[in-house]
Order: structure tokens, then C-alpha cells, then sequence
């Protein structure tokens, strides 16, 4: 007996970890709602995808309002959602002093408010797919804070949070959510980001490619896991950092350089 097709949406699928991830579950016979801004990029992604029955939604996600008529065209078209990957994001690196309130403001309805407010009128439809699952992406740096980016760090700390509630909350629905802790991944993201005084970018020759992470969104999907991090170097900082904090600070500040100091207390 063949198993029915997989209907996913993906946020910020325009792009990066997105479009990747839109590619490797059409490959795997899904049918793939794309959503970002950008209505030509999420054409292109569409137009190389595997498969067919893939639909565009062109949604700025800071609009509750347009998140709402979002889902009345997934709903008329898939009829209910399988999987739900909120990955649509954005960064800020900025020290703490020069923090733009305009920016702050966007980086917390991208990266926070749109994820709640598409998860909210996500769940009828999840309630009538099959198996159904919803994937946020969050960052190894929701788990750690760090320096240069602490709004950022913040914005993906609540996004783990909100993971850790809702899966229980949703338990008895028979809904997995689960969350993803990328590390550095070579896409677009960093040269998006803001960065008012230009803070030293991160050096991506070690970053994984968003093919990998892809292929992590797709494994979680078959086999729902409660967080699941891409670096286990990360986990290990982001434990000592609870029960160990000066030691977390020293073997972080090693590790990122960039001429920050360690606490002296
Ligand atoms: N790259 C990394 O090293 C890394 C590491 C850990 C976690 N992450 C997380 O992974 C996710 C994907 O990032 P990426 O690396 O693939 O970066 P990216 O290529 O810049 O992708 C960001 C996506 O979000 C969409 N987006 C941003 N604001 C939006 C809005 N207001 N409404 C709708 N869509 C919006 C963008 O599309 P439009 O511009 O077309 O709207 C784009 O498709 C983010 O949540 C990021 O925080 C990335």
C-alpha cells in the first residue's frame, strides 16, 4: 500500500535552509506550499522542484493579517497540513548599545511573533493531516547566548522555549513538534543581517550547507525527535552553561575569538 502524500508548508522557503529543504522533500514525493516574501525567488524554487501540485504563497510574516489570508489559500488548495517547517528568520549583529528599535521590533515579529501567529492558524489543519508534525527552526545559539548578537540569541531562545511548551501542549492532539538547533550554515543569511558597525562575520569554510540541514528537517519529519541540535558541541557548551556557567563563558570566548573577554567573576 503506497502511503499518501506528505503536504508541507515551509517558511522562508525563497531561500537558504528553506528552499533547500522545499527541493529534498519534493524529491521525496511532498507536496510543498512555499512561503516568503519574495514572490519571483519562491516562483524559481517552485519552477526546479521535483513533482507537482506545489502552490506559492507570497506573505510578509510580520502581518498577522496576511499570515490569516495565507492560510485560506493553503486550505483551499491542500485541504489539511502534514508538516509545518517555520523556518522563515532573520539575523541582527549588533552590540547592545547601537540596537535600533525599528530592528528590534522586526527581528522579534520575524523570528517570534510570525512563528506563534502561523503555528496558531496552523492547527486546525494539522489537527486533519495525517501524522502530523511541526518543525521550528531555531539556532544552537537559543541554547547559548552570545555576544554581538544578543537580540538574535534572545529571538531563537524564546523560539526553543515555545517548543518545549507546545509539544506538551499539543500531545494529546497527537502533534509532534520538535526543535532545530542549526550551527553555521553557508546561505544568504549573513550577508542579510544587519550590522551597523561590522562586527566580524563568522568564517563559513567550516559551515554545513543547507542541503544538510534539508535532510535533518526531513529525518525529523519521519521520526519526530523533541530538539535535535546539528553540532554536538553546542549541546555540550549549552549544558555547561546551566551547571557551569564561567566554564561555558571560557570555552566559548576560545571558540568564537573575535576579541571578546571572559567575566572576571
Ligand atoms: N544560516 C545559518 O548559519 C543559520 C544557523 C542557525 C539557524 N538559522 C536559521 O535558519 C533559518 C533560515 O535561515 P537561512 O540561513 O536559510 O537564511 P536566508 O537564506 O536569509 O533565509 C531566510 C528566509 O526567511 C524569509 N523571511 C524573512 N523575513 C520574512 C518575513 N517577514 N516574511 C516572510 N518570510 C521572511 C526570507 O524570504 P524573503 O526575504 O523572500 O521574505 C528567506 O526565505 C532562520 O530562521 C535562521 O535564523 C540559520
Amino acid at each position: 500500500m503506497t502511503s499518501p502524500i506528505r503536504r508541507v508548508l515551509i517558511t522562508g522557503a525563497s531561500s537558504g535552509i528553506g528552499a533547500a529543504t522545499a527541493e529534498r522533500l519534493a524529491q521525496e514525493g511532498y507536496r510543498v506550499a512555499l512561503l516568503a516574501r519574495n514572490a519571483e525567488k519562491l516562483e524559481r524554487v517552485r519552477a526546479g522542484l521535483a513533482g507537482t501540485g506545489h502552490i506559492v504563497l507570497s506573505c510578509d510574516l510580520c502581518s498577522a493579517e496576511a499570515i490569516q489570508s495565507a492560510f485560506h489559500r493553503l486550505e483551499q488548495e491542500f485541504g489539511g497540513l502534514d508538516l509545518l517547517v517555520n523556518n522563515a528568520g532573520m539575523g541582527y549583529r549588533a552590540r547592545i548599545e547601537e540596537l535600533d528599535d525599528g530592528l528590534l521590533e522586526q527581528l522579534f515579529r520575524t523570528n517570534v511573533f510570525a512563528l506563534l501567529h502561523t503555528t496558531r492558524e496552523a492547527f486546525p489543519l494539522l489537527k486533519r493531516g495525517q501524522r502530523p508534525v511541526v518543525i521550528n527552526v531555531s539556532s544552537v545559539v537559543g541554547r547559548r547566548g552570545i555576544p554581538g548578537q544578543v537580540a538574535y540569541s534572545a529571538s531563537k531562545a524564546a523560539v526553543c522555549s515555545i517548543g518545549e511548551g507546545l509539544r506538551v501542549e499539543w500531545a494529546r492532539d497527537g502533534i509532534a513538534v520538535c526543535t532545530l538547533d542549526p550551527a553555521l550554515t553557508a546561505t544568504g543569511f549573513f550577508e542579510a543581517q544587519h550590522n551597523p558597525s561590522g562586527l566580524p562575520g563568522p568564517d563559513l569554510e567550516a559551515a554545513s550547507g543547507p542541503d544538510q540541514v534539508a535532510q535533518e528537517i526531513w529525518q525529523l519529519d519521519q521520526k519526530p525527535r523533541p530538539e535535535r541540535y546539528l553540532r554536538w558541541k553546542w549541546r555540550v557548551l549549552s549544558v555547561i552553561a546551566v551547571v557551569a556557567p564561567r566554564l561555558s563563558d571560557k570555552l566559548l570566548v576560545r571558540n568564537l575569538g573575535d576579541g571578546w573577554g571572559v567575566p572576571r567573576y
